[in-house]
């Protein structure tokens, strides 16, 4: 039996485990981190982003990033990206947690509320409604918040940049990166059964244990426990 059967022949439905935060956060990194640790203990993973992670949606992401959606306004652009999302639900995220792999998305619906609440003072009202229409079941089991203080997060991007010009979200100010940081905790602070929030300014491998602790905790026992053969071998390569 896998992480992913149940034993009575259905599929178990897998777990949806999103990594939020602001710029530079390192999301990107720990996603790839987090897809390779679950992938050694034998499940199935399906690593994805937002906006975007469907062909549709990812035609939507260059109009998005480049800064055409904002002449739509705030609301608009709420709702482009939301058009985004239905079809990264619809295609990908829905398909891969009905057969029972995990999903792990760099960014989700939480990204909605902190980016364009804080941008465009939107009323929570409208922006949760949206969120709920966008993604239907598909309720992440786990957020993680990349905590880092703007400053910092800028730099490390605009490094990494290289030169090329900042993206739309990027070149915003430091008063709006900073109201994102606080849109992000306060998310994690009304929904703690949720969320969690980890500080991102440590060590890459710092952050990857910490990562792993919560996914261990929160997700993975209460997984079906796997055959005893399975689990010896697990054993074995811990001990090695
Ligand atoms: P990233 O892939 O480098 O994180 O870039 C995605 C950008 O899009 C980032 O600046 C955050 C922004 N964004 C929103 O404003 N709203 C959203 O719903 C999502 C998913 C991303």
């Amino acid at each position: 039996m896998t992480e992913q059967s149940n034993g009575s022949g259905s599929a178990r439905r897998g777990r949806f485990i999103t990594l939020e935060g602001g710029e530079g956060a390192g999301k990107s990194t720990q996603v790839r981190l987090l897809v390779s640790r679950l992938e050694e203990r034998g499940i199935e993973v399906v690593a994805t982003r937002e906006p975007g992670g469907s062909p549709q949606a990812e035609a939507l992401r260059d109009v998005l990033l480049s800064g055409r959606a904002a002449r739509f306004g705030p609301r608009g652009e709420a709702i482009l990206f939301s058009a985004a999302r239905i079809d990264h639900v619809d295609k990908i995220i829905e398909p891969a947690l009905a057969r029972g792999a995990w999903v792990v998305s760099d960014r989700f619906a939480d990204s909605t509320r902190a980016y364009q609440g804080a941008l465009g003072n939107l009323e929570q009202r409208f922006i949760l409604e949206l969120e709920r229409v966008a993604i239907a079941n598909a309720r992440p089991d786990l957020t993680i918040f990349l905590d880092i203080p703007p400053e910092a997060g800028l730099l490390r991007v605009s490094q990494r940049r290289n030169g090329e010009p900042a993206d739309r979200f990027e070149a915003e100010g430091i008063a709006f990166h900073a109201a994102l940081r606080k849109a992000f905790r306060d998310i994690a602070k009304a929904e703690p059964e949720r969320c969690v929030t980890i500080y991102a300014l440590a060590p890459e491998g710092d952050v990857a244990a910490e990562i792993w602790r919560e996914v261990e905790t929160r997700l993975l026992e209460e997984a079906p426990k796997k055959s005893s053969r399975t689990r010896r071998k697990h054993a074995a390569q811990e001990r090695a």
